[in-house]
């Protein structure tokens, strides 16, 4: 009976534990100075390198909606002769991501300073929140105790990452799967308050968006006429392509004119624009766009429920963020 009861423990009860059960300071005393190397090393990247700002908080973004927050986005591919099968591969990913030096830079010291004791997926927790700090978020506690995954597959990127072409209710649908709700949508979408998009990601609203308008109505005109100044009609790949600043307004910060944009036609993504198509989600635009202190402090709670995305899989600290153990 009791061993039947053990067994039961360990097969199913202990995984879901240990991937449930986050903590903030879940490293005060086997790596006490885990956050705070993780935070200074981002911080030295980003003053030469400010597009790593952006390029952080949307890699954790990325790492939590395929599989949960489990490192498996910075998983490289496994060889060279197998393909492009890891997460990071995938057309959605790929050119795209930036920021995944700095991260195995960090995982590097903290080998040195507590050997095998940090997940990849805690470090991209705490970076991501050290990055969105840098750009004006509030500093938030980022509960941690994640373990890293070991699988990574590109095949799986596609219906777990919304594409910026979805309508309202995919959209919706897909952050509903998560367990995220139309305010979550609403608010994470203003990640967008910084960063930048390449010609392929909003192309189809310049050119071909319907058989009858070939430009999207919903697009500001002169905003579209400086759009088509930099992205001619013929697309070339996302890596060959110019890129825009997401938030037409003022892009350097994360601030609430990412939503003031959206009042104005001035989204760059479809789906950013389309927050302004619907009724509930229209009002929390307007709100969100008229108090330039609330969406800060909203941003920094939706990212702490991101966090605790999960999987139920076994896992494991990694000694390289890039590859499984052994
Ligand atoms: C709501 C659905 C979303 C869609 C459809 C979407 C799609 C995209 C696309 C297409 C790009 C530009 C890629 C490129 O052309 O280079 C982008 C960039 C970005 N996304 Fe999202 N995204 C969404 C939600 C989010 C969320 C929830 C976050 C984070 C919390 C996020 C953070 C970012 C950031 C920071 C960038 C700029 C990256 C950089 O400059 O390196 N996105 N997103
Ligand atoms: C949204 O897109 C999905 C998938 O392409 C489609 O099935 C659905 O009818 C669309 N919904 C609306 C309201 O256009």
């Amino acid at each position: 009976m009791s061993a039947v009861l053990l067994l039961f423990s360990i097969v199913f009860v202990l995984p879901l534990a240990i991937h449930g059960d986050l903590r903030v300071g879940f490293y005060q005393e086997t790596c006490p100075l885990a956050e705070a190397i993780t935070r200074g090393t981002v911080f030295a990247a980003t003053v030469l390198n400010p597009g790593i700002v952006p390029g952080l908080v949307r890699l954790h973004f990325h790492d939590c909606f395929v599989r949960g927050c489990d490192g498996s986005i910075l998983l490289d591919s496994p060889t060279e002769a197998e393909g492009d099968t890891a997460e990071k591969d995938s057309p959605l990913n790929g050119a795209s991501l930036r920021g995944l030096e700095v991260l195995d830079d960090v995982k590097a010291q903290l080998e040195i300073a507590c050997p095998g004791t940090v997940s990849c997926a805690d470090i991209l927790a705490f970076a991501a929140r050290d990055a969105a700090s840098f750009a004006g978020i509030p500093y938030y506690e980022v509960p941690s105790g994640r373990l890293d995954g070991r699988i990574s597959l590109a095949d799986e990127v596609p219906h777990n990452l919304p594409m910026p072409f979805y309508n309202l209710s995919t959209l919706a649908n897909l952050f509903a799967s998560k367990g995220l709700n139309l305010e979550d949508l609403v608010v994470l979408s203003g990640a967008h308050s910084m960063g930048r998009a390449h010609c392929p990601s909003f192309h189809y609203r310049l050119y071909h968006f319907s058989p009858t308008q070939p430009q999207d109505p919903s697009l500001d005109p002169s905003y579209a006429n400086y759009l088509k100044s930099i992205c001619p009609p013929t697309v070339k790949p996302l890596g060959e392509s110019s890129a825009v600043p997401l938030d037409a307004i003022s892009s350097n910060m994360m601030t609430n004119t990412f939503y003031v944009a959206l009042t104005q036609h001035k989204g760059l993504l479809g789906t950013d624009q389309l927050l302004m198509s619907s009724l509930p989600t229209r009002k929390m635009v307007r709100r969100l766009a008229h108090s330039p202190h609330l969406w800060p402090k909203m941003f920094a709670e939706a990212m702490v429920k991101v966090g605790r995305l999960t999987t139920n899989e076994p896992g494991e600290v990694r000694k390289y963020c890039r590859s499984i153990n052994g």
